[in-house]
């Protein structure tokens, strides 16, 4: 029984693991979501969204869940992740 509950726990660890971006290991970021997790750039022609990553995993969100007005099947209501800033999410409302 106790093996049972030891694997049990195990499997629940290594799923939180692999859930959790490799990016988010070292950064500051990796906390409790806070107000200031979301910046916002404004423009004439668009708006920018930046949203720190690590916390909305913390929070047991993830990328995929961050959808603007639910709107799944639209890709521009989605946020991406870009290389040169991998624990941000962002996304861009343009007037375009
Ligand atoms: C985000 O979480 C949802 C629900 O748990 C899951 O279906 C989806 O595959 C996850 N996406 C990523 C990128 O992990």
């Amino acid at each position: 029984m106790r093996l049972v509950i030891l694997v049990c726990q195990l499997s629940l660890f290594m799923r939180t693991e692999a859930q959790l971006p490799e990016d988010c290991a070292l950064s500051e970021t990796n906390r409790a979501p806070e107000n200031s997790d979301i910046t916002v750039d404004c423009g004439t022609q668009f708006m920018d969204l930046s949203i720190y990553i690590c916390p909305v995993y913390q929070a047991l969100y993830n990328e995929s869940l961050m959808v603007l007005n639910n709107q799944i099947n639209t890709p521009e209501c989605l946020g991406l992740r870009l290389d040169h800033d991998p624990t941000s999410l962002k996304i861009q409302i343009s007037n375009e």
